[in-house]
């Protein structure tokens, strides 16, 4: 049976890294045997320009009827001018929102070799591997907003429904990896996080007595991150925080442009985007690196198509490209050379041939 992937470059640097994720999606069909028609759609800004939506009928239509989704990044300068009304990045939210994917997936896994590439120190990022789970069709992304010239309001809103769902699947991957769940919220604050810690007072106890629960606030997450990252198993929070941390979490990978994620709903249909921006500054230079929408395709194939095997075999390949020493800028450390996103992509396309 051959299956259906949506491909939405969109903006910035998002055609230059989805074309390197189709060649590896082609390269891991052809070792499994299967047959993927990859369909591109426009979005974004590049939507915009070309028919005035950020999320065009078309797109939609497509994404609905595929399997799963693969979107590069969306925004940049040329749509950001605050009178505009259609926005790339309100194009990416009704995507969410049109395919009910709630739980955004983002797993940190820094590779031991490009630990010279963070920030962080080096004894601090052995045995990081985390699972951020960031609740993404609602919160205060979505609420109601209001702008006169002299004040602004984002409504912040959740629903016990959609704080249960979230926690609930966070706790089945938790069972799945290290028994431990993290919930961040900032309950000392706002209502919306006392309803969401007291959900997870109550879910985690009746529902998955055998996963160790630990709650913090927002805040101290943002510090204990740097300062434990090995301690943490699945961090299960709120749109916002989820973004936000999930950036700072990036830096223990060495870059932003290493993590991948899949929004997964309750059925099988997902998106799946790399973690970062369309990043305008180094567009059409060729230079970004691919790893992040590449290992996002590799979930698309785990979690939307059931191809564990194919998905692994991306991951190996990605793994083994960085440990033969191949680097784009953003991880390349003291004075080797980077390559470019096509190189990147070439190579790990060819560990995935040789799989
Ligand atoms: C992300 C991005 C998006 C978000 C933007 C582009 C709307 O930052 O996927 O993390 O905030 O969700
Ligand atoms: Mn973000």
């Amino acid at each position: 049976m051959e299956s259906l992937i949506a491909c939405l470059p969109g903006d910035g640097i998002g055609p230059e890294v989805t074309a390197e994720a189709v060649a590896a999606l082609t390269a891991a069909a052809r070792i499994g045997g299967h047959r993927f028609e990859i369909r591109e759609s426009l979005m974004g800004g590049a939507a915009i320009d070309a028919c005035g939506s950020a999320f065009p009928p078309e797109t939609k239509a497509l994404c609905n009827e595929a399997d799963g989704t693969l979107l590069g990044a969306v925004g940049g300068p040329k749509w950001s001018d605050p009178a505009l009304t259609e926005r790339p990045e309100l194009g990416l939210l009704a995507l969410r929102a049109d395919l009910s994917v709630y739980a955004n997936l983002r797993p940190v896994r820094p590779y031991a070799e490009l630990a010279a590439a963070s920030p962080i120190r080096p004894d601090l990022l052995v045995g990081v591997d985390m699972l951020v789970v960031r609740e993404l069709t609602g919160g205060i992304y979505f609420g109601a907003k209001t702008r006169t010239e002299d004040e602004a309001t984002d409504e912040c809103r959740y629903t016990k429904t959609e704080i249960e769902r979230i926690l609930r699947m966070a706790g089945c991957f938790a069972g799945e990896r290290r028994g431990r769940v993290t919930s961040v919220d900032k309950s000392n604050v706002l209502e919306t996080s006392r309803l969401w810690r007291a959900t997870a007072e109550r879910i985690y106890p009746d529902e998955f007595p055998e996963l160790e629960v630990e709650h913090l606030l927002v805040d101290a997450a943002a510090m204990h991150l740097l300062s434990r990252p090995a301690d943490f198993d699945v961090i299960v929070t709120e749109n916002m925080f989820g973004d936000i941390l999930t950036d700072e979490a990036s830096m223990l990978a060495g870059s932003l442009g290493m993590l991948p994620s899949a929004s997964l709903g309750d059925g099988r249909n997902g998106l799946y985007e790399p973690i970062h921006g369309s990043a305008p500054d180094i567009a059409g230079k060729g230079i970004a690196n691919p790893c992040g929408t590449i290992l996002s395709a590799a979930l698309l194939l785990r979690h939307s198509l059931g191809l564990s095997d194919e998905a692994t075999a991306i991951e190996n390949a990605v793994a083994a490209t960085i440990t033969a020493g191949y680097r784009t800028a953003d991880i390349v450390s003291d004075d080797a050379a980077p390559v470019d996103t096509h190189t990147m992509g070439a190579q790990i396309v060819r560990r995935i041939e040789a799989a």
